[in-house]
């Protein structure tokens, strides 16, 4: 009968239960995916406002194409084509679009905590979809699900995040999420980029990428963010390049010949990660997008049952 909440703001709030609800209910998306008419009737009905301001390529379309899977009706809004442009406020903005009847509104906004703001005022259902360097659930989700199909368990699996972490809301939620589900996590950056106070959260910290790579089953590479660098973290990209660079040498000089190396995307060739790391049979990257269409009809069906059939009280 689906989630009984009407947001989906971040990992810190979900139960595991919630999770596996989210992630067994993708699995049943998935079956619709590989039929030759890939729609299903089940949002029909229901629409959906995509607010994106700032930009994306995986999460937009992916959500935009999860909706038309599933027949809702949909509408897609960025800064540069709305009246944002003109001084409108993101609330004018969002009350405007509600007004037209929407169901549920995906929100990326540079600013954290504004999913979260929408949420608190909205009779509509938000969905973080990535808010500034704070959470991005539904990224995290879809990695779950990736690494889900690819190891038996979570329990104790190592899996490293490396790159800049300071700066990355999909680390934060996907710390969040592997802490939950029992994995081992170990963070690998730079002093400047790898922020002490997620101590609490049960981490490792690794400042040499030679030390963090044996042992690891997953090696999740993060891409430098300068547009939310005010200030410069780093002496040189020449230098990050020569010590957190992954490289298809340091990979088979130091980690387990059957490691998986995964990214949120976009990439950075050469700056992060090589190439032929990238393109390899070692690499999960497009698969973690195709999760991502089914995981997000999973929280779009699981969100909309509430609305369509009632909260379960
Ligand atoms: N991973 C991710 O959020 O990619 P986009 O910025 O292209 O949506």
């Amino acid at each position: 009968m689906g989630l009984d909440r009407k947001d989906l703001l971040g990992i810190q709030d979900l139960s595991i239960d919630e999770i596996e609800e989210i992630l067994t209910t993708a699995e049943h998306m998935e079956e619709i995916l590989t039929r030759p008419i890939k729609k299903a009737p089940t949002l029909r009905g229901i629409t959906v406002a995509n607010l994106f301001f700032e930009p994306s390529t995986r999460t937009l379309n992916s959500f935009t194409l999860a909706e038309k899977r599933l027949s809702a009706d949909s509408i897609n809004l960025s800064a540069a084509s709305s009246s944002v442009l003109k001084g409108e406020t993101l609330l004018d903005t969002a009350k405007n679009i509600q007004a037209m009847e929407v169901d549920v509104m995906v929100v990326r906004h540079s600013m954290p905590g504004s999913p979260h703001f929408l949420a608190k005022r909205l009779k509509a259902s938000v969905i973080n979809a990535g808010d500034g360097c704070h959470e991005h659930p539904t990224q995290a989700l879809l990695d779950i699900m990736t690494i889900k199909k690819n190891f038996p368990s979570f329990k104790d699996l190592k899996i490293a995040i490396i790159g800049d972490i300071k700066h990355s809301r999909v680390s934060r939620s996907l710390i969040l999420g592997l802490k939950k589900m029992g994995a081992k996590i170990t963070l690998c950056a730079p002093p400047t980029l790898l922020p002490l106070w997620l101590e609490p959260f049960g981490v490792e910290f690794e400042y040499s990428l030679e030390k963090t790579l044996p042992g690891k089953d997953i090696l999740y590479i993060l891409r430098i963010q300068k547009e939310r660098q005010e200030e410069s973290f780093l002496p040189s990209l020449r230098e990050y390049i020569k010590n957190y660079s992954l490289t298809y040498e340091k990979l088979r000089k130091f980690a387990s010949k059957e490691v998986l190396i995964m990214h949120p995307g976009p990439i950075n060739r050469g700056i992060e990660i090589e190439s032929r790391i990238a393109d390899s049979e070692y690499s999960l990257v497009l698969n973690q997008v195709t999760s991502g269409v089914a995981v997000r009809m999973s929280i779009l069906y699981l969100l909309t049952q509430r609305k369509l059939y009632g909260s379960k009280d």
